[in-house]
């Protein structure tokens, strides 16, 4: 299939069908032969998203009249044109010329003077186009005006640099496993394997790579030296920081990256029960733990009902790593820039504080829970914890190590591209009685 084609289809899954990119890419990508095919279809499907509210308000400019609904894929296909014009080093005449042919294997070879025009409008109008732009806001940051003014409010010392993290590609960071060596010396071999890093800045297993690669270029990869995890989540498992002995709970547990992580830290715990309400994504922690070597018990429930999966056993320590908004993650995912809506925070929020309440039964007296999310709305995070201390009489907040993120009145704030990490919240609680 030829790259342009085959990053409509993918387009196509996400804008119209509701897909999420990583979904839509994968089943798209191993129709391509050519590695180097492979790499530009994911820098295109990418950055065509990631930009897409900005690639939306020019569309609208150069467009004298709206394309009717049965000419949506055309409406994909300018948006990946104006991309590649806008934001790719790829020569202007070939991505005019490349996305215009598309509309041939479209069966729509009545729009290629359209699409052309639109395209050649832009080169022309740029200049003006651009003043436009910096007078509408959600588009000129490409975040959709809901989420803008929420990042505006909450952190109106930091939301430019947050935008401007969440239109960064994230940089691809390993989780070393230092019961069987130590940082260092993995950042060596990866230099004797022609690949540059740097120790993380906070944690003591996170490597940075100064490029992305395929994990099978990873030395020691398939032997489970190391795992790909951003920084910010490796933070969990010292935090939750498990005893020998302790039986531990990771209450919404798939992939399964901190699963792992608390085990690698801590391989003399009794039991590590890991919850997922989602069968599928459960198996991938079977996958993950494979091949790192490492066991837990794995259950499939919703932690909001522990009645249905909890055999009444009390947990010393308990992870809540919370189904959330995941704006703390979009340089990661930027389809959820099109896919979160504003609605779908209280939802979220009443999920979480359920969360809270039903696994706090489960804690033995003296125990430890770890809340957290990807998220960097405060009402999914220091309000949801404070909301949760008023609702129970046996939570002390305690406050976490300082050096990193933003301390809350109650947790910490880790906000996106903060020395490399994406957006994180953590909370530590502890149950009096
Ligand atoms: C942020 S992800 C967890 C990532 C994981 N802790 C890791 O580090 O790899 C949130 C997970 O919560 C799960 N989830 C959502 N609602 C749930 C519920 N009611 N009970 C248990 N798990 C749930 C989702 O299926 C998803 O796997």
């Amino acid at each position: 299939m030829n790259v342009r084609l085959a990053c409509l289809r993918v387009l196509q899954q996400i804008v119209q069908q509701g897909q999420n990119l990583d979904n839509a890419l994968d089943g798209i990508l191993p129709q391509l032969d050519q590695v180097r095919d492979q790499a530009l279809l994911q820098h295109l499907c990418y950055g065509v998203i990631r930009w897409y509210p900005q690639l939306d308000f020019l569309l609208g400019q150069l467009l004298h009249k709206p394309l009717k609904k049965k000419d949506a894929d055309l409406r994909l296909l300018l948006l990946l044109g104006l991309y590649q014009l806008r934001f790719s080093r790829i020569p202007a005449h070939a991505a005019v010329g490349e996305t215009v042919a598309v509309t041939q294997s479209l069966n729509k070879a009545w729009a290629r003077g359209m699409v052309n025009a639109v395209l050649r409008n832009y080169q022309r109008q740029q200049a003006e186009l651009d003043i436009k732009l910096e007078q509408d806001a959600p588009a000129r940051t490409a975040h959709p005006a809901w989420l803008l003014t929420h990042l505006q409010q909450a952190w109106p010392d930091q939301w430019e640099a947050i935008v401007e993290a969440n239109n960064t590609q994230a940089p691809m960071s390993l989780r070393v496993n230092r019961r069987l060596g130590t940082r260092d010396d993995y950042i060596k071999r990866l230099a004797a394997a022609g690949l540059e890093a740097r120790a993380a800045a906070h944690g003591d297993s996170g490597v940075i790579l100064a490029e992305p690669c395929p994990v099978d270029r990873l030395p020691g990869f398939a032997e489970g030296q190391i795992a790909v995890q951003d920084v910010a989540a490796q933070l969990a498992a010292p935090l939750l920081d498990p005893q020998p002995g302790d039986r531990i709970l990771d209450a919404c547990a798939a992939p399964g990256g901190k699963t792992a992580h608390l085990l690698e830290q801590q391989p003399a715990v009794q039991e590590l029960v890991a919850l997922d309400i989602d069968s599928r994504r459960l198996e991938r922690i079977a996958q993950n733990l494979s091949r790192l070597n490492l066991q837990a018990t794995r259950l499939v429930g919703d932690a909001a009902r522990p009645d249905d999966w909890w055999d009444g056993q009390l947990f010393d320590r308990i992870l809540l790593d919370a189904p959330c908004s995941a704006t703390g993650v979009i340089r990661r995912h930027p389809d959820i820039k099109l896919h979160r809506r504003q609605r779908d925070i209280p939802a979220l929020c009443a999920t979480q504080h359920a969360m809270l309440l039903a696994l706090w039964n489960l804690l033995k007296p003296g125990g430890t829970l770890l809340y957290a999310t990807c998220s960097i709305l405060p009402e999914e995070n220091r309000q949801q914890v404070e909301h949760f201390l008023a609702a129970v009489d046996n939570a002390r907040h305690v406050a976490l190590p300082t050096g990193w993120g933003h301390a809350q009145s109650a947790g910490q704030q880790i906000l996106p591209g903060e020395d490399d990490m994406d957006g994180f919240y953590y909370a530590r609680l502890v149950k009096t009685s």
